[in-house]
């Protein structure tokens, strides 16, 4: 469920005509729905109610400032991946003791600059970054917690370029060798192991691939401790897929996927994190967009729009499906047209839909793409120099600019010209 509802036909964004605030900053630009993103967070959080958790949200899908501060104040952690997360996370009033720091190639830099500020734990990918981070901590005189991030070889029946769970993806290292891992870890006087991480992929729409990862974590757990390791905690990751289209049934719901941590984990005595990132972000956002012109091919229709794939790359890059709705209701009794919806970049893959059927659509009319508040804005670029599009924040019947749209001259400003030209 999410706040972007019809009244009178006209799209609102909780108690804000969207249409009003299309008026005020322009188009295109990102939208989200404060109480969508409050109550999607609450769900994890209450999923997992009566074990010891912490929801760190996979800050990846989307990363304004005051997304992360209206998660921060309602207790969230954070999982970041990167030194720019983690100052982000950090300004974001976000304690290190709640940040978590993921990803496969944490540099020394970043490592350091994470030690320094405080930090949960690092979720070690591999063991030359485990060397990296033991290096450091020594260096620095302090003792950095870690987990390592295991690859249970589960086919997370997902997009091939957003499954992490197979042998053959980067990510982890093989569960089959975790036990001689950890002994090495074990060993090195720069760290202290507190669990086990594993991630196996997003947009998962069914509960059993996380299922069969987890009994394979439980099981570690169990031969960990066994050997010695304190095990204290368990990172899931994140992966929990979002209906976005609303004619298909919806993957499982947080509190499904939190009754099946509990069954297979609860025996553990352990602290749970996950990391969801798209289920709190993704029905939390819109895209808005104008329509330009309709233009009238040999055997469709083009609805070109001000949106493109530099605002939104996901239909470009994994084929990804977004309900497209108009901003204000059509007539009842107007016979649906079929459109190829595409962007103004010079490139034929700037198509977010082929064929779609909506009612009759004409220059000037707003459009929204639903479900684009995760890995919509944080993926955009300025291809074909279009700024970055403004990012709207709603809270009630307010509404505020949470990123500006950058002016031409701010764009061109960033470049320098060599002393030569
Ligand atoms: N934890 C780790 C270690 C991750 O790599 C990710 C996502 C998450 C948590 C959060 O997963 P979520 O709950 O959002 O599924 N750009 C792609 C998605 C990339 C996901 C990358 N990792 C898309 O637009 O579909």
């Amino acid at each position: 469920m999410d706040h972007f509802l019809y009244r009178d036909g006209a799209l609102f964004a909780e108690d804000v005509p969207v249409a009003e605030i299309a008026a005020a900053v322009g188009t295109p630009f990102y939208c989200y729905s404060t109480a969508t993103l409050e109550r999607h967070f609450r769900l994890f959080d209450e999923a997992l109610e009566g074990v010891d958790h912490l929801v760190c949200y996979a800050m990846k899908a989307a990363s304004n400032q005051a997304i992360l501060k209206t998660l921060a104040a309602l207790g969230a952690g954070m999982d970041v991946v990167s030194g720019g997360e983690y100052a982000r996370a950090i300004a974001a009033g976000v304690p290190g003791d709640r940040i978590v720091f993921s990803g496969v190639g944490k540099t020394c830099e970043e490592i350091a600059t994470v030690l320094a500020g405080g930090i949960r734990q690092f979720n070690v990918e591999s063991e030359p970054e485990m060397e990296a981070i033991n290096a450091v901590a020594l260096e620095m005189g302090v003792v950095a917690p870690i987990t390592v991030r295991v690859n249970p070889d589960v086919d997370a029946k997902t997009h091939a370029k957003i499954a992490t769970g197979k042998s053959e993806n980067k990510f982890g290292i093989p569960i089959s060798r975790a036990r001689e891992v950890y002994a090495h870890a074990a060993s090195l006087k720069g760290l202290k192991v507190v669990g086990i991480d594993v991630h196996i992929g997003s947009q998962l729409t069914q509960l059993e691939p996380f299922e069969l990862a987890y009994r394979k974590v439980a099981e570690l757990t169990e031969q960990l401790r066994s050997d010695g390791h304190e095990i204290i905690r368990l990172d899931l990751g994140g992966g929990l897929g979002i209906p976005y289209e609303r004619s298909n049934s919806a993957p499982p719901l947080p509190m499904e996927y939190g009754a099946m941590v509990k069954r297979v984990l609860g025996h553990l005595d352990v602290e749970i994190e996950i990391e969801p990132g798209r289920l709190i972000a993704g029905n939390a956002g819109i895209m808005v967009s104008r329509v330009i012109y309709v233009k009238s091919g040999e055997d469709r229709e083009f609805l070109i729009v001000d949106g493109a794939m530099n605002d939104l790359i996901r239909p470009a890059m994994y084929e990804a499906h977004h309900d497209i709705v108009p901003v204000i209701e059509a007539e009842p009794g107007l016979e649906p047209v079929r459109y190829d919806i595409v962007g103004p970049v010079c490139e034929s893959g700037d198509t977010f839909a082929k064929g779609r059927a909506m009612t009759p659509l004409a220059a000037g009319d707003l459009i929204a793409f639903r479900s684009a508040g995760a890995y919509g804005a944080v993926m955009a670029s300025e291809y074909n120099s279009r700024p970055l599009i403004p990012e709207v924040l709603v809270k009630g019947d307010q509404f505020a600019v949470i990123r500006r749209r950058p002016t031409y001259e701010e764009m061109i400003n960033r470049d320098s010209i060599p002393t030569w030209l």
